[in-house]
């Protein structure tokens, strides 16, 4: 019985003392397998969402599928917020989200028109939006001076970069492969790491919403749907039981 003990202690204890013997290799960064981990039914997500995106991504980005005035009735946002801080000079409540840098100047600028984001999530998924955020590096060799690991060589910049700060990407080669291993902060952002996941997820989630605004609504109908045809199933059980009560 004390050997027994003995063995086991030493079994427990060993790869504890293989891992004080050599120093531990870090893993690299499963960037791959982040989740944007957003929630369509956080009402106060989503008009931080739409807040950042108007701040943010409007200037560059327009939503050509939705209206200001649906928007602020589906997330709940008072008439007179929404004319104060969200309509765009020269849009009114029921213009479409639409965006004021001319096409012409954006290629001159960026080489390419930003796409319009309206149905991004969609196309893309929440996840790789927010994997896009998240991933911005500092590549003297690019244009913008950033690059990206989710979209390599994209043309947006790292608009994000005052907020979230710059990273420098470092990589580890494996064999001929040069494989991204972890990000080391340039210089920090005004928004702490945590509170800057927030304003992705936020913004995320908002265009999470644009791409189906229906869904919300959707989820909650769902819900009467299924209860009803459930009662509605007892209901024609009952019917069968009737109908066949002479026959069996
Ligand atoms: C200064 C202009 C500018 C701003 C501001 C901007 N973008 Fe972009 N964005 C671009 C350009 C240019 C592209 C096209 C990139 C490409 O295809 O290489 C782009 C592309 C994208 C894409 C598509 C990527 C893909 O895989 O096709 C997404 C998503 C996106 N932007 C989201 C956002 C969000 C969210 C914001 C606000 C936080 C934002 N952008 C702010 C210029 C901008």
């Amino acid at each position: 019985m004390r050997k027994l003990a003995i063995v086991l202690l030493a079994m427990g204890c060993l790869p504890v003392a293989a891992l004080a013997a050599e120093p531990v290799k870090a893993e690299p960064v499963k960037w791959e397998e982040w989740h944007a981990g957003n929630s369509i039914e956080d009402t106060s997500s989503l008009q931080r969402g739409a807040r950042n995106f108007m701040n943010y991504c409007n200037g560059c980005h327009a939503l050509k599928y939705v209206r200001y005035q649906r928007m602020a009735d589906d997330l709940k946002i008072p008439t007179d917020v929404l004319s104060r801080d969200l309509v765009a000079p020269g849009s009114n409540a029921l213009s479409y989200i639409t965006t004021s840098l001319p096409a012409a100047d954006a290629v001159n600028w960026f080489g390419k028109v930003p796409p319009d984001l309206s149905l991004i999530t969609r196309s893309k998924s929440p996840d790789y939006v927010y994997r896009l955020f998240k991933t911005f590096y500092v590549d003297p060799a690019s244009a913008t001076g950033t690059n990206n690991l989710a979209y390599p060589g994209v043309a947006m910049p790292a608009v994000l970069s005052d907020l979230c700060g710059v990273n420098q990407a470092v990589f580890r080669q494996d064999g001929d492969q040069k494989l991204f291993d972890h990000f080391e902060s340039v210089v920090p952002g005004t928004l702490t790491p945590a509170q800057c996941d927030d304003f992705v997820r936020d913004t995320v989630n908002f265009l999470d919403y644009v791409g189906e605004p229906t869904q919300i609504e959707r989820r909650t109908i769902g819900i009467w749907v299924v209860l009803f045809l459930i009662l509605l199933t007892w209901l024609t059980w009952l019917l069968k039981n009737e109908y066949w009560k002479d026959v069996h």
